[in-house]
């Protein structure tokens, strides 16, 4: 891979599609910086509610995020997110967390803050970014633009897996409901909805590893660099 030239690449799609493993795979072996843009919106929806602000009134998020004093960091190579001085990088994985991170997402201000400190993050380096609306908003110039996607069937029972993984299990149709009123939400919000960009690659992973989705993404990325 060119080494002398930065490049971006941009990984959108529904919960579930593979984005974060593939992203931090390809990240890795690129030696690029990897941003889980979601997990910022995770953050912003943890410290809302533990302020008691409620989740449905968009004027009282909107008025609330510019205090929250979230921040990013990497250490030993892995991206941690911070409010003030804590580390909530396990806490926002929490499945509830999910459904508030989606409810703040969707207010314009909110995404306005985030999408600086997204580009502010990555500025200057090479990166691979996953979230919703990276290629359409974030990194609208992206080297490469991917729109992951797997049938909602297939996303369910990975992220059942990923909750048993870590302790904390759910039931496969507790899953499924609650990725399907995510996936309505987040495509049906009127700031930047979840879309593919124009010029995005689509590639559905409901049938290959997680090593096949990188290779092919390293090829294109290859080939958009040329
Ligand atoms: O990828 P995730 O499950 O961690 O994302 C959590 C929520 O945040 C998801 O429901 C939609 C929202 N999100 C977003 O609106 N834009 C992004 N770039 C990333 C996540």
């Amino acid at each position: 891979m060119s080494a002398d030239r930065t490049f971006s690449v941009a990984i959108d799609g529904p919960a579930g599609a593979g984005k974060s493993t593939i992203a931090r795979a390809l990240a890795r072996q690129l030696d690029a910086m990897y941003l889980d843009t979601g997990a910022m919106y995770r953050a912003i929806g943890l410290a809302m509610q533990r302020a008691g602000i409620d989740l449905e009134d968009a004027a009282a998020v909107a008025a609330g995020v510019d205090d929250i004093p979230i921040s990013v960091d990497y250490l030993g190579g892995e991206q941690h997110i911070f409010l003030g001085d804590e580390d909530v990088t396990g806490a926002v994985r929490q499945p509830e967390v999910s459904l508030l991170a989606s409810k703040v997402s969707a207010v314009p201000h909110v995404r306005e803050r985030m999408v600086a400190l997204q580009r502010q993050i990555a500025q200057g380096h090479s990166v691979v970014m996953d979230g919703r609306d990276i290629g359409t908003k974030v990194l609208p110039d992206a080297t490469l633009k991917v729109y992951l996607d797997a049938s909602p069937e297939v996303r369910a029972r990975r992220r059942c897996l990923e909750l048993a993984q870590k302790n904390m299990p759910e039931p496969y149709e507790k899953v499924l409901e609650d990725m399907k009123q995510r996936d309505w939400l987040d495509s049906h919000r009127a700031a930047s909805p979840l879309t593919r960009a124009d010029d995005a690659v689509v590639l559905d992973s409901s049938d290959l590893a997680p090593d096949e989705v990188v290779a092919a993404l390293r090829a294109l990325l290859e080939k958009a660099l040329n």
